[in-house]
């Protein structure tokens, strides 16, 4: 008798974990989860770019992706497109899945890839094909897909990272027959070293030289 009762108690908690399980699996699968399951390759053999190193340069969102792309590399981007591809392939020719094929999909028009059916305000966003991807829509896009275009059926929260987007971008660049000309990163003054005294740049100099000043008395 009490082994019976113990059964069923048993029985409703492997129940409940069962369900329980099944709904984090099932939501699992829907919001794919941002974070690559398997490393795939070393995400850290990214740095021989010389990005910008020296831990200063925190810019918040506000680099033009212009200047961000210059410093870029598209294999790091390789990685990180692995948050893209539950949804996307990149290969010339390949299907569509949740979302379209995004092979040249720099400077594609809008909203325009054969077979797919895009959101209303996806098609409404390409204003009829006339709007292209441009490096800045579709950082602006990555950024944040709702943010960009209110509606989208791009079930993403975004890349907020300017370096990961930027070299995000730098691998999408590179899925054509002939990538776009990276934009112009000039016209942005920041460039000459020796000018400007940098912010950074301790103010008080003297430390060094100096020590020698307590002579004698
Ligand atoms: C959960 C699935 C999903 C993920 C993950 C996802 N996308 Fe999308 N993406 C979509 C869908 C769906 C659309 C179509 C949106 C619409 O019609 O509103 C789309 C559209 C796009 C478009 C516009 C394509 C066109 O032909 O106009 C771009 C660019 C894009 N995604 C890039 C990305 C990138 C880059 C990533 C990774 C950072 C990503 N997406 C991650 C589902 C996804």
């Amino acid at each position: 008798m009490d082994s019976f009762e113990f059964n069923k108690v048993l029985g409703a908690l492997l129940g409940t974990a069962f369900v329980a399980f099944s709904i984090s699996i099932v939501s699992d699968s829907i919001f794919a989860s941002p974070v690559p399951e398997k490393p795939g390759f070393a995400i850290e053999a990214a740095e021989e770019g010389g990005a910008g190193e020296g831990g200063g340069e925190a810019a918040p969102a506000e680099t033009p992706i212009a200047q961000l792309l210059a410093a870029a590399n598209a294999e790091a981007g390789a990685a990180v497109f692995k948050k893209c591809a539950a949804c996307h392939t990149a290969d010339n020719g390949g299907p569509n899945k949740v979302g379209p094929n995004l092979w040249n999909i720099v400077n594609r028009p809008i909203a325009s890839h054969e077979g797919f059916a895009y959101s209303g305000p996806m098609k409404e966003f390409s204003q009829g094909g006339s709007v292209v991807w441009d490096f800045e829509h579709l950082s602006n896009f990555i950024t944040s897909p709702k943010g960009l275009v209110k509606g989208t059926a791009m079930g993403f929260a975004g890349i907020k990272k300017p370096d990961e987007r930027a070299n995000l971008i730098a691998y999408l660049r590179t899925l054509s027959d002939s990538p776009a000309p990276l934009p112009e990163a000039g016209a942005a003054p920041a460039a000459t070293p020796a000018a400007a005294p940098a912010e950074g740049a301790a103010p008080a100099a003297p430390a060094e030289g100096a020590a020698p000043a307590p002579a004698a008395k």
